[in-house]
């Protein structure tokens, strides 16, 4: 039942402070994170691991992907993450002190299936990240931790997507706690941007009309770019596979600094290029690099969409289009600035007349290798 709104997707959208929320609940407890289902798992187990491999397909990995640079500077572990399909068919290193996660949306994708089977027989413990109870991936591993997003009908996923980087947040801190990596006070100011996210993306969701906007204005765009860096890079590519998958146009997801590596070669007059700009107060190093990299694809033609925190002044002179969200610390910067981009390849699959929950060619689980 769509409840009113026009698709899934818009729903499921809309649904996102709430995926978030849900997904948090009952696993806080006094600016902590205590997560249950891994303290079942073993708290001792889980401080003695030495490794951590991510395994997911698609929108799942970019989840991973960004996840990636919390766990590692809240818990002081190597984390890798692998596309499932990749990771089963290479003969990769297992040790007993390697901590598998699996992310899954269905629970039934059998490249991470057949990956989180393989890491087990190897000697790994896997923990699931699944939103489907009682899924075959959560049957087969050692723990779940679930993603409270509620069903998602829609081809393409949003709300299981923000779900997943809180649950591995939620990993991540609670890894933090019984690791004794992070103070008392920095779990807690961690604690205190997680839960004022859900009200913030509700924020981001009031200026969605701005960006579906564009996205009519651009309905016989042949190519978009998407720049990101730290963080704002998986959200790039997360950016592009939206746009791919639901309006059916060339999009390449880039590191920002890859930039003079080879892809500035793709800008030429018209381009659009949307820039995950991180925060001007957070991440004081890396902002005015993004900026320059937007003044260098500007000089070159390109039309600069910039996703920007509130108040960031910086880009006004060069981009075309700013679109604004929160201010949060950089690690939480991903789950404002993914939304802005769902809704832009959104808008532009209805400006072309697509279905936009069911995009050709696709499938919502893919159940076979
Ligand atoms: C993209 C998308 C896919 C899935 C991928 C993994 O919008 O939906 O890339 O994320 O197929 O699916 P799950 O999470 O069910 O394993």
């Amino acid at each position: 039942d769509k409840g009113g709104w026009s698709s899934f997707m818009a729903k499921e959208v809309a649904e996102q402070p709430d995926a978030v929320a849900n997904t948090l609940r009952g696993r806080i407890v006094d600016d902590a994170v205590v997560v249950p289902e891994l303290a079942a798992f073993g708290d001792e187990a889980l401080a003695g691991i030495r490794r951590i491999v991510i395994i997911a397909c698609g929108t799942a990995a970019y989840a991973g992907m960004t996840a990636q640079y919390a766990i590692e500077k809240w818990a002081r572990v190597p984390v890798t993450v692998e596309l499932s399909h990749e990771f089963r068919y290479r003969d990769p290193v297992i040790t007993d002190d390697t901590l598998v996660i699996s992310i899954s949306q269905s629970g039934e994708t059998m490249d991470t299936l057949m990956a989180v089977k393989y890491a087990r027989e190897a000697g790994a413990r896997v923990i699931s990240i699944c939103n489907t109870q009682g899924a075959t991936i959560p049957r087969e591993s050692d723990a779940v931790v679930y993603t409270h997003a509620g069903p998602e009908v829609a081809v393409a996923s949003t709300k299981a997507f923000v779900a997943q980087i809180t649950a591995l947040y939620l990993f991540g801190l609670h890894l933090a706690r019984v690791r004794g990596s992070l103070s008392v006070e920095e779990q807690a100011e961690q604690v205190r941007e997680l839960v004022a996210i859900p009200a913030k993306i509700a924020t981001v969701l009031e200026s969605s009309a701005t960006v579906a906007q564009l996205a009519h204005w651009m309905a016989d765009t042949r190519a978009v770019l998407f720049l990101g860096r730290h963080v704002g890079f998986p959200i790039a590519m997360e950016g592009a596979l939206k746009l791919k998958e639901l309006a059916y146009i060339h999009a390449e997801g880039f590191a920002a600094g890859e930039l003079k590596h080879g892809p500035i070669a793709l800008i030429e007059p018209g381009q659009p290029v949307f820039v995950v700009v991180p925060s001007p107060r957070g991440s004081a190093t890396l902002h005015p690099k993004v900026v320059s990299n937007i003044q260098e694809i500007r000089a070159r033609g390109a039309r600069v969409i910039a996703i920007a925190e509130e108040g960031d002044a910086a880009v006004l002179p060069f981009a075309d289009e700013v679109v604004r969200i929160p201010l949060a610390a950089p690690l939480f910067e991903p789950l404002l600035a993914v939304v802005p981009l769902q809704i832009f390849a959104m808008e532009l699959s209805i400006a072309k007349g697509l279905d936009v929950d069911q995009p050709r060619n696709l499938a919502k689980s893919v159940t076979v290798e």
